[in-house]
C-alpha cells in the first residue's frame, strides 16, 4: 500500500516490518559468527512474522528466498547488514573515544545497541521511533531479561513530527556534543522531512557532534526482479513490497546538504563496505539479465557517510 503523510504501523506492518527484516539479517549474520548480535533472534520472533525466524535460523536458505544470481535479495541484504552493523558499531565505539557521552538511534526499529555494545559510564542513549515500535522492543527486552549497557531512553514519536521538542523532553542536552546515526531510514521519509531532520539535527548538534548516516538512492534490481523475489518471499508466507515503502520523489543528497551546513562529511559507498567486510561487491555494469542498467548504475551510487560537526571561529 503506498505511503500516507500520516500513516502508521507496527513492526509486522508497513515500515515498521523492515525492522525487523533487517533485524533478521543480523539475527542470521550473527549465527554465523559475522557480528555479535544476541539479541535479534529472540526479538524477531517476538514479532511472530513466521518467515523472518525462518531466514534468521537457517531454516530458509538463500536457494529457498532468493533468485539465482540476481544482484539484490535476502541474502545480500543480510550481507549489508552484517557491513554496515560492524561499520556503525565501530564509529559509535570511536565517538564514545572522543568523549561523547549522548547517543540519539534515529528509526531504532530493532536495534538493540543500547544493551549489547560497551558504552562508556555517563552515557544517554535515545532510541527514537514510533510509539508503537519504542515501545514493543522496549518491553520485549525487559522480558527477556536484557539489562541496558547505558542510559536507554525511549522516546516514542514520528520523525516527521516535532520530534526535537520530544527529545528534550527526554532529556537530551543541546549543549553537549551528540552522535547521531540514521541507518535505514531516510528513504523511508518523504524528502522535505529528511530535510527537516538533517536541519534539525544540526540545529541540535553542539560542536563536535557526530553523525553517521545510510545514503540509499536504489536497489540494483528492475521492477521485473522485485516482483520475481516478491513470489519468491510470499511463497514462504511474506508479503512486503520494500520498493513501495520510500516516498518517492527527488530528494536533496545528504553529504553536500550537511557540507554546506558546518558538517565535516566522509562518505564510504556501499560497495566499498562490502569489500571491507568481506563480501563481494554488487556489480555495477547491469550485466545481470534482471538488473536494469540504469538502476544498476544508481545503485553505485548508494553510500554510508559520517560527519562531524564544527563552528566557524570568529577570526578577528
Ligand atoms: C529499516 S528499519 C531500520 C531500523 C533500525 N535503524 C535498524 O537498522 O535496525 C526502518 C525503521 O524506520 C522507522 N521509521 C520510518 N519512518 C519513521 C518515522 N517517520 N518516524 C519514526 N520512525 C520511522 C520504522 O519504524 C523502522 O523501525
Amino acid at each position: 500500500m503506498a505511503r500516507t503523510d500520516n500513516d502508521t504501523w507496527d513492526l509486522a506492518s508497513s515500515v515498521g516490518a523492515t525492522a525487523t527484516m533487517v533485524a533478521a539479517g543480523r539475527a542470521r549474520a550473527s549465527r554465523a559468527a559475522l557480528i555479535q548480535a544476541p539479541f535479534a533472534d529472540p526479538l524477531v520472533r517476538a514479532v511472530g512474522i513466521d518467515f523472518f525466524p525462518r531466514w534468521a535460523s537457517g531454516e530458509l536458505t538463500p536457494a529457498d528466498v532468493d533468485i539465482p544470481d540476481a544482484p539484490w535479495g535476502m541474502q545480500r541484504m543480510t550481507d549489508q547488514q552484517a557491513a554496515r552493523t560492524r561499520y556503525i558499531d565501530a564509529f559509535f565505539a570511536q565517538a564514545q573515544a572522543a568523549g561523547i557521552r549522548q547517543a540519539v538511534l534515529l528509526a531504532s526499529g530493532l536495534d538493540a545497541r543500547g544493551y549489547r555494545l560497551p558504552w562508556a559510564a555517563g552515557t544517554t542513549v535515545f532510541e527514537i521511533d514510533v510509539p508503537q515500535v519504542v515501545e514493543f522492543k522496549t518491553a520485549a527486552l525487559a522480558g527477556l531479561g536484557a539489562a541496558p549497557t547505558a542510559d536507554v531512553r525511549g522516546v516514542g514519536v514520528d520523525l516527521r513530527h516535532d520530534w526535537p521538542a520530544a527529545l528534550r523532553e527526554a532529556g537530551f542536552e543541546p549543549g553537549r556534543p551528540a552522535v547521531w546515526a540514521a541507518e535505514g531510514l531516510l528513504g523511508y521519509l518523504p524528502p522535505e522531512a529528511q530535510d527537516r531532520l538533517l536541519d534539525n539535527i544540526t540545529e541540535l548538534s553542539a560542536d563536535g557532534s557526530q553523525l553517521v548516516a545510510e545514503v540509499f538512492f536504489s536497489a540494483p534490481a528492475s521492477r521485473e526482479l522485485f516482483d520475481a523475489i516478491y513470489q519468491r518471499w510470499y511463497e514462504h508466507g511474506l508479503d512486503i513490497d520494500i520498493e513501495r515503502l520510500g516516498f518517492p520523489g527527488e530528494r536533496n543528497d545528504v553529504a553536500p546538504y550537511l557540507n554546506e551546513r558546518g558538517w565535516r562529511v566522509v562518505r564510504t559507498p556501499l560497495n566499498q563496505l562490502l569489500v571491507d567486510n568481506g563480501f563481494e561487491p554488487h556489480a555495477v555494469d547491469g550485466k545481470s539479465p534482471l538488473a536494469m542498467n540504469a538502476a544498476a548504475a544508481l545503485f553505485a551510487e548508494n553510500y554510508y557517510c559520517t560527519a562531524v560537526r564544527y563552528r566557524e571561529t570568529a577570526t578577528h
